[in-house]
This record gives C-alpha cells, structure tokens and sequence, in this order.
C-alpha cells in the first residue's frame, strides 16, 4: 500500500463541466505510477495553502482505469474553500495530492450487472465504475440512475451520452429529474427510496437483477435508497455507498457529545513507523486537533467523520468518536477509529496509522 503522504502533481488538462464543474487531469510520473494506480470509484485527496491555511479536500476520480492521466471532478459549492480555489488553477499549475484511497470500489474482471444510483456530484465515482466496467469487462453491463434537478445541472453529461452512445446493448440510463418535466412521471422528483420503489414496482428497473448496487449522494438519498433496497431484498452486503456530505452539511459542528471523555489524555500515536506521544484533552478536541497542535502531520482529508483518510487502529485504551460515516460495523469492533473523531476515554491510549 501506498504511503499516504502527499506528492507534487502538475494539472495536464482542465475541462469545463456543465451545472459548474471542472474536472482537472494531473500528470503522474512514472516513478509515482504504482502509488497513484486506483481502483474506479476511489477518490483523491487534494491539499492547498489558501489564504495562509492548509486546506485539504477529497474529490473522486472520474478516469477509467486504463485512461491515461487521472481526472477528478470538481463541482464548485457557494463559499467553498477548495472548490472556489480549483476554479482559479490553470494547466500547469502543481497541487499536492495524496494517492487514492476509499472503499466505494467495483472489483474489474469477469462478468458483472450493476446498478448505480447517483444524485448531483456523486456521479463522479459512479462514472469511473461505469468507464472501467464497460472498457474492461466485454460481458458486463451497467444501469445507471441518475437524479438530478434539471438538464443544466447534469455533470459529465458529455461523458455519459458518449457511454450511451458506444454501449448500445450494456448501458442503461435513466434521468430523474426534480425540476424538469420528463415524460414519464416517476422520473419527475428527486432521487430516493421512494422513486426505487416506484421505479421497480412500475418494472422500470429489476433492483434484484444486480450483483452489486452503488449509491453515492447527500446522506438522505443514500439512506432511504438504502432502506428501500433493504425492503425490496437486497441483501446489506450488495449495497454499496459513498456519502459526499452529512444530512446536516457540516461536520464536527454537528457532534454527539461523548460522554466519560478524559482531559490530559496520554495518547501515543504510530505512524510509519515512529512513535510519538501527545496529550490530548478530550472534551476540547480530537485526537487529530491535538496532533495538528502538537506539529504531528496525520493524514486526513474531510475531517467530518466521512472519508475515512484519518483510519487508525486502537492498540490500547479506550475512545469514542464523535460521528462515524465512513467504518463499517466490522471495523470499528476491530478497533478501527477516526482520528479525526476520536476523544480519549482512558488515561493512556494507543493508536496505529500503520495498522490495516
Ligand atoms: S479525515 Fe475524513 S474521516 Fe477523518
């Protein structure tokens, strides 16, 4: 596995979006191949000084995996720190990025027919799987439903029709639409459970014809979706999901208060390798905020509890995390932790980066 440290990578290509977006293409030198080769649906972590602070985000790739180059989509957000950044950067121009990480991956080889559900920018890793699945796999086929409010909002529109247009037999879409009037009337409205519902009840989409099912949006969508499908049958280890933002919008600011915290935690942290002590005093921080303060560089990314750049494992002692979108069940009881939300619950804690 690639060390999650970040590299120079200089912008190749820029492509203007519709519904502005950008997707921005780096060039990866050859002796940094093998750390940036990623499997489609996984994303990159972008990092800038703006305005004198370190600003780090994560952007999915949109490449194929056999595409030259790798290209992530941007969409621009009102007030956005990065994404008003990426808007000013021009071909040419070096950003530090972190190589791919994330679990929300299509396995490429053999045979397979997935489903995808992706609403406004989530189409980013969804378009990647699409890319990689079709090019790579002759037998494959892929549906991809796709929510939206109007046409104008459509990212990679260009893309996807030229997906449409050179896989005739093994290429499905479907638009939903919340603000634009389409012909047939459960496509009118926003993407959710509701509209599965419908959509598979009226025999539009057979939810149980897929191997596997990939959601990736705003939490609502991916968790009445997510109910749906559950309703429907499908069982929890065919679904597959990359949540973009929390129901609320923010991160941390939206906590649970962890109760039993400790104050002047002792909390030894690896990370390749090395040891390094802090203290954290949990009910006014993180680990990784009292990591930042102590001057230890920690990977992570969104620091909200979603991407899961910031996984480590507990070794020793006792935490909690304030919010966890990203670790599946099985890993937090194999003691896998954000440190981007994890406070100290024990006097002494112990904690690996290294750990897989
Ligand atoms: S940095 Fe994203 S989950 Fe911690």
């Amino acid at each position: 596995m690639a060390k999650m440290q970040f590299h120079p990578l200089q912008i190749s290509h820029i492509r203007p979006q519709t519904a502005g977006g950008i997707a921005l293409k780096f060039d990866v030198p050859e002796a940094l191949q093998a750390d940036f080769a990623f499997a489609p649906g996984q994303y990159l972590t972008l990092r800038s000084t703006i305005n004198g602070q370190d600003i780090r985000r994560s952007y999915s790739i949109c490449s194929a995996e056999n595409d030259n180059g790798l290209e992530v989509g941007i969409k621009r957000v009102d007030g956005g720190v990065f994404s008003n950044h990426a808007f000013g950067l021009s071909v040419g121009d070096t950003l530090s990025v972190m190589p791919p990480q994330g679990r929300f991956t299509a396995r490429i080889g053999g045979t397979h027919n997935y489903l995808l559900l992706a609403a406004g920018s989530g189409i980013t890793p969804c378009l990647s799987i699409a890319k990689s699945v079709l090019a790579g796999e002759p037998d494959s086929s892929i549906t991809l439903i796709y929510g939206n409010s109007a046409t104008d909002s459509v990212m990679f529109r260009d893309d996807i029709e030229a997906l449409k247009d050179r896989y005739t037999e093994r290429f499905t879409l479907t638009h939903v639409m919340s603000r634009e009037h389409q012909d047939v009337e459960c496509l009118n409205g926003r993407l959710d459970g509701t509209r599965i519902m419908a959509l598979h009840e009226r025999g539009l989409v057979d939810t149980t014809a897929f191997d596997d099912i990939y959601i990736c949006g705003p939490q609502p969508i991916i968790e009445s979706c997510s109910a749906a499908l559950g309703d429907l049958g499908i069982a929890d280890d065919k679904i597959h999901f990359e949540l973009f933002t929390p129901a609320d919008g923010k991160s941390t600011a939206a906590r649970q208060t962890v109760p039993d915290v400790v104050s002047g935690a002792s909390v030894e942290i690896i990370l390749d390798g090395t040891r390094r002590t802090i203290k954290v005093d949990g009910a006014q921080q993180t680990v990784l905020k009292a990591a930042q303060k102590a001057g230890l560089d920690l990977p992570f990314s969104c620091a909200g509890g979603m991407c899961c750049t910031c996984r480590c494992r507990i070794v020793s002692g006792e935490a909690a995390m304030d919010v966890n979108y990203s670790l599946q069940d099985w890993e937090v009881e194999a003691g896998f932790t954000l440190a981007c939300q994890t406070r100290p619950k024990t006097d002494k804690l112990v904690i690996d980066f290294d750990a897989q």
